[in-house]
């Protein structure tokens, strides 16, 4: 499984140039595997190579987040030294902590420009054990054209949503766009049908899954509506096939021009507005709509940088990421990639924000983030979220009924838990 796994990875050599690379050490830095990930972590990784003498690695992690920890978990317990510097998931700190280094003695109190609580998140028993890189969360992309066409306006709650959709597909289809579709968003069985599902049950006061204190509340006639209204857009306002979708898969259908609104990270954005978009100048960024409880929720997502305990360069490796984490790289990333910066001083610097419009109108969506369980849940999050997802995914592949899913869930989730998280 591991060998391959590890085959189904590329692990590319940047052109290297000064120090001949026999002389020089080799850092590997792993840090997402979009488009945007390996130009603008890649490029100024491969910077810092140069001016400080090592040859820089990237290697490229599988899309997928619950694959690339899947695969991480594997290499740790193999305590391999074949990446030094890893991208890691806002939700990631406890579930990998025994095999990370403290940051702390290389930061030198860096991480008090950042958002404090994504540092919060980072450090456990006291280590700092990922700086953050950027922070996400989920927003709602949409064709400002279309909607103009059709004398809408951005949806507000989610039954406007599928109203709008629905008008927008039969308006479209009939103009000759068979395949148009309403709404796309992460419908595959992984990571981020938690954070879409999230975003539907806390919008519609459903809570968070399990509670700051660590009582399982997912169980309830509010997320049992949440899940009843999504299973309802699956076939009518979204294609069946978005039960396997990911995030690039749904960039791809609306970035293609095929759909009207999609739920997406901010990465989207740059890539929507790319010269050879499609749909460049056409595309406007709002909050997720409302459930019937009139709130709008955004689940948090967020990656940071960290060192492998297992790295045979932990100063070099620690050194890049302070370099990659900076205020000046952040900026170049946020106008290049529309990643959202983690230094709360960039959200008033002028020239992220005319790259990013969003980034300042929607500024407290990004503070507002609703958090996955994982701090409360450690060790024991990755096996809560599988069983939540798989939940999900019943009920949008109509296999169970919203009430039985989330009842056989609870049932799951209390023996996960086992009397303590
Ligand atoms: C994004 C988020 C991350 C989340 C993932 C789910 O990458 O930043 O936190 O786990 O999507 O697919």
């Amino acid at each position: 499984m591991f060998a391959k796994l590890t085959r189904l990875v590329a692990v590319t050599a940047l052109a290297f140039g000064g120090v001949a690379a026999s002389q020089a050490a080799t850092i590997t830095i792993s840090c997402g595997s979009n488009a945007s990930d390996l130009e603008f972590c890649g490029k100024y990784a491969q910077e810092w190579g140069k001016a400080h003498g090592y040859e820089v690695k990237l290697y490229t992690p599988p899309s997928s987040t619950t694959d690339n920890l899947a695969l991480l978990r594997q290499q740790f317990a193999a305590k391999s030294s074949d990446v030094d510097v890893i991208m890691i998931d806002v939700v990631w700190p406890g579930v990998i902590k025994d095999h990370l280094i403290d940051l702390k003695p290389y930061s030198h109190g860096a991480e008090a420009q950042h958002f404090p609580a994504i540092v919060a998140n980072n450090t456990i028993d006291g280590k700092l054990l990922g700086m953050p890189f950027f922070t996400d969360a989920g927003l709602l992309f949409y064709r400002k054209d279309l909607l103009e066409k059709y004398g809408l306006k951005p949806p507000q709650t989610w039954d406007e949503l599928a109203a709008d959709a629905k008008t927008v597909m039969a308006g479209e289809r009939k103009a000759g766009v068979a395949d148009f579709q309403g709404f796309v968003f992460q419908g595959k069985a992984y990571e981020g049908l938690t954070c879409d599902a999230l975003e539907w049950v806390n919008s519609f006061g459903g809570g968070d899954i399990i509670d700051k204190s660590g009582n399982i509340t997912i169980d309830n006639p509010k997320a049992v509506a949440a899940l009843q209204t999504a299973a309802s857009w699956v076939g009518t306002i979204s294609p069946e096939g978005v039960l396997n979708y990911g995030e690039e898969d749904a960039r791809g259908v609306f970035q293609n021009g095929k759909a009207l609104f999609m739920r997406n990270w901010p990465y989207a954005w740059s890539l929507s507005q790319a010269a050879d978009s499609p749909i460049k100048g056409k595309v406007g960024v709002a909050p997720l709509p409302m459930g019937p409880g009139g709130r709008h929720a955004a689940t948090l997502g967020g990656w940071q940088l960290a060192v492998s305990k297992y790295s045979k360069h932990p100063k070099a490796a620690a050194e890049l990421v302070m370099y990659m984490t900076s205020a000046d790289i952040q900026k170049k990333r946020a106008i290049g990639g529309s990643y959202n910066p983690t230094i709360m001083s960039l959200y008033k610097d002028k020239d992220v924000i005319a790259a990013n419009p969003f980034m300042g109108q929607l500024l407290d969506v990004f503070t507002g983030a609703v958090a996955r369980p994982a701090t409360v849940t450690g060790l024991k999050y990755p096996q809560v979220s599988q069983d939540f997802w798989d939940a999900v995914h019943s009920v949008l592949s109509k296999s169970s009924t919203a009430p039985d899913a989330l009842k056989r869930l609870d049932g799951q989730l209390k023996q996960v838990k086992r009397g303590k998280w």
